[in-house]
């Protein structure tokens, strides 16, 4: 008898419909192999009857309710791509009460609680996977689950915002501003009308939460992540981080020291010459350091309904592989307690050289006022520097530092805040050393 797999898709949006053409087209492909078929049984979405579902996927039960489809006898595996933190939880909740093993797309979801919905679906016999929760295209975590899992991962850097990626690369590469890029993004859907997840770094820390979670088997969750968008990168620090050989890009980054982890999701200087620079528009990368392997690099599409849903359809074949063939004893990719060793530790004891860049009307003395904040928390000044402008009441200029703890740069950049040549607060960037 030809055994099969039956699978029922919650959420018909971008990466359900691009998960339908994926399994209709490459069904052939897939069956071979596999050597047994994967069938989607039922579909559902709160719009069902506008949504288009390929002929080739033959007959299938069509709901608006997904605990219909949760509840169909037939379907095994229940593939969750509502997105978000409420109705998605319940889908997977339930499916894993049901019994039935779970593929999921949703970043936020297991960033918030997927140590949660592992243990409940390990209790339960089912399994979850999720691949395609970050960077789409990208299989990572096959990479540190399965590829690299034999080594120690002592960092782990990525460019995990396509959106935001956008944004920094035609900056640099056309000299406009934040505001026209992301307006045009917008116009050509490439960014939401509500830009705030891309642009202040909350997409990307949800994934570096996963990411990390994976690389370091530790309980990490966003609130460990010190985050910070890019929306006060403008021309001018373009401007000075080419002068520098550096450029600019929202950096996730989690960092083994002695002291423990530390995490971040912020815009940082990193060389031009190193590989993470040449990411450029929408694409995403991970760089991952082991004690063993030493680096490996991993690059491609971070979103869009194809990339995404080939994670999500290699997901199911995996998922069902193991459905029929039997899997082996499943351990949370979120396993450990906290273990000591990648305890999250704040950021502001990383140690870095800085650029600061101040707008300021000009006046005599503003050099001497900035270098004596600095003196007094002990930081050396490396380099001032200044592009030819011609309006004297807003004049930028860029100073760069010595490596310093972060919270030494802190406590000055709050005593600069209130220096009154100042006409906003000074931007404070990490200089990444090369990767
Ligand atoms: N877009 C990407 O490139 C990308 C990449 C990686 C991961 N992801 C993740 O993939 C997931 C899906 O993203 P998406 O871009 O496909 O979102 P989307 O286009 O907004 O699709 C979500 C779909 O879920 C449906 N839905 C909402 N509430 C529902 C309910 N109660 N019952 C049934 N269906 C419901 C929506 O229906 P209506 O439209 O009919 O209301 C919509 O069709 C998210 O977790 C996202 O973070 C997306």
């Amino acid at each position: 008898m030809v055994q099969q797999v039956n699978v029922g898709i919650v959420g018909l949006g971008n990466i359900g419909t691009g998960t339908m053409t994926i399994l209709a087209e490459n069904a052939a492909q897939i069956d071979l192999k596999l050597g047994f078929p994967l069938r989607v049984k039922a579909v559902c979405d709160l719009l069902i009857d506008t949504k288009p579902v390929p002929d080739a996927l033959g007959p299938v039960f069509k709901t608006k309710d997904w605990r219909e489809l949760v509840n169909h006898p037939e379907v095994d595996i229940v593939v969750e791509l509502v997105g978000g933190t409420t109705v998605a939880a319940d889908v997977i909740n339930s499916a894993i009460a049901a019994k039935k093993s779970v593929v999921t797309a949703n970043k936020e979801l297991m960033a918030l609680c997927g140590a949660e919905i592992w243990e409940r679906a390990i209790a339960a016999g089912t399994n979850i996977a999720m691949e395609a929760s970050v960077a789409g295209g990208i299989p990572i975590h096959a990479v540190l689950r399965e590829g690299i899992s034999g080594d120690r991962v002592v960092a782990l850097y990525g460019i995990l915002n396509g959106t935001s990626n956008y944004i920094l690369t035609e900056m640099e590469m056309h000299g406009a501003a934040l505001e026209t890029v992301l307006a045009e993004a917008q116009r050509l859907g490439y960014a939401e009308a509500n830009p705030s997840a891309d642009i202040d770094g909350f997409d990307a820390r949800s994934k570096l939460a996963i990411l990390s979670a994976l690389a370091f088997g530790e309980k990490i969750t966003p609130s460990d992540i010190f985050t910070e968008g890019i929306r006060r990168i403008s021309q001018t620090d373009f401007q000075y981080a080419q002068r520098l050989g550096q450029t600019i890009r929202l950096l996730c980054a989690a960092r083994q020291t002695p002291e423990g982890l530390i995490l971040s999701v912020r815009p940082a200087m990193i060389p031009s010459t190193t590989i993470l620079a040449s990411v450029k528009s929408s694409y995403n990368a991970v760089w991952v350091k082991g004690v063993y392997g030493e680096d490996t690099f991993y690059y491609g599409r971070g979103a869009g309904p194809r990339p995404t849903g080939v994670a999500v359809v290699s997901d199911l074949m995996r998922v069902g592989r193991e459905i029929l063939r039997g899997s082996p004893l499943r351990v949370s990719p979120f396993a450990h307690e906290r273990l000591g060793e990648y305890n999250p530790i704040p950021v502001t004891r990383q140690k870095r050289a800085y650029y600061l860049r101040f707008r300021v009307t000009d006046r005599p003395g503003i050099i001497s006022a900035l270098a004596g904040i600095l003196a007094a928390k002990h930081i050396s000044l490396d380099a001032v520097l200044q592009l030819p402008c011609d309006n004297k009441r807003d004049l930028p200029f860029a100073i760069t530092l010595e490596p310093t703890t972060e919270e030494a740069v802190r406590q000055a950049v709050e005593g600069m805040s209130q220096l009154d040549f100042l006409l906003e607060p000074p931007l404070a960037l990490p200089m990444e050393p090369p990767l």
